[in-house]
């Protein structure tokens, strides 16, 4: 069976809403534990404004820190040139743009409409070719919108065709706010994939309705063999109130074991790295597969 690449957004998505600023170290062995437990893409940080987003503040420091292993990559997020030029400087060799398909999300994040955001990216593009940097492209809010609502599938399709047009190898589909059910999942996809093959397309799903399995699996069926998750399911967008982590790696992991698909995650290593941070967090996993296996181990 094909195997799935699975990208952890935890030290990413899952701590860029934390309220209490999580020092370097722990981001840091944090980090090293995924990669212990057999994750191989591990989105690092982000290159965004330390004003706009107090918790990644630390990008260039935590960058230099990295521990270098074989196979394993650290892709990071950058806004814009500025962003791409400091990471660059920092050691990234991946990073990810960002983009919405709703414009009153695109305004709250990054501060310019959709159009604008695209127009920023062309530079960033060019140079990231220069250095041989490949270059993933999100699409937020692909089901819905904190302010706008539903959210248009050709809407999605269409920002998705021009990040795949300006050279991203790689178009990850964010329901930001976690409000897709299978059903409005696949008529996005189908949207999508109308204008690009299923090969470039990754699944990226909040849990707030509690459907990021769901989805992730119906993802599958259409075709998707990339998710994103992140451990324990933290996370977040300050930027998205309300909305909750994105679905937890372990319960993508579980969820894939089941199939027989390869991710080459040991599940186990996985968890005892969840019950670690949550306890660095002073909370339980949200994992619904990391509680109940810790139960288990405790009862035994
Ligand atoms: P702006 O205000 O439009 O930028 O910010 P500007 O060009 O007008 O500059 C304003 C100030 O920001 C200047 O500093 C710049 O130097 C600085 P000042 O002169 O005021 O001291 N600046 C930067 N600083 C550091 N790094 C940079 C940078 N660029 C400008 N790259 C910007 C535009 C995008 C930077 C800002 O709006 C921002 O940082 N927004 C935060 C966005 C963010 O991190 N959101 C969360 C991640 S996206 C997400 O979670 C969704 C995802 O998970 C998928 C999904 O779930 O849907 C990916
Ligand atoms: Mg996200």
């Amino acid at each position: 069976m094909t195997p799935v690449r699975i990208v952890e957004v935890g030290p990413r998505d899952g701590l860029q809403n934390e309220k209490q600023i999580v020092p370097t170290d722990t981001k840091l062995e944090l980090i090293a534990r995924l990669a212990d437990a057999g994750l191989r893409d591990i989105e690092a940080t982000s290159f965004v404004s330390p004003k706009r987003v107090p918790q990644m503040a630390d990008h260039a420091q935590l960058m230099r820190r990295l521990p270098r292993r074989d196979g394993v990559s650290y892709p990071v997020l950058t806004p814009n040139l500025q962003g791409f030029e400091a990471a660059l400087q920092a050691g990234a060799r991946e990073v990810a743009v960002f983009a919405s398909a709703s414009e009153a999300f695109s305004q709250r994040n990054i501060n310019c409409s959709v159009a604008e955001s695209i127009e920023r990216f062309e530079p960033l593009m060019a140079a990231a070719q220069c250095a041989g940097v490949r270059v993933r492209g999100y699409v937020s809010c692909v089901v819905g919108c904190p302010y706008e609502g539903n959210v248009a599938a050709q809407r999605v399709a269409d920002v998705a065709a021009r990040l795949a047009d300006i050279g991203c190898h790689e178009i990850s589909l964010g329901d930001t706010i976690g409000v897709g059910t299978p059903g409005s999942v696949l008529r996005m996809l189908e949207a999508v994939s109308a204008r690009m093959s299923v090969d470039r397309l990754a699944g990226h799903f909040h849990d707030t309705y509690g459907m990021a399995v769901a989805n992730v699996h119906a993802a599958y069926a259409f075709g998707l063999r990339v998710f994103d998750s992140s451990v324990s399911g933290l996370g977040g967008c300050p930027y998205a109130q309300g909305a909750s982590g994105n679905v937890a790696t372990e319960d993508l992991v579980h969820l894939l074991n089941g199939l027989g698909v390869d991710t080459g995650v040991d599940l186990d290593r996985l968890i005892d790295c969840s019950a670690w941070i949550s306890s660095v967090l002073g909370r339980e996993p949200f994992s619904r597969v990391a509680r109940a296996v810790i139960a288990k181990r405790a009862s035994s």
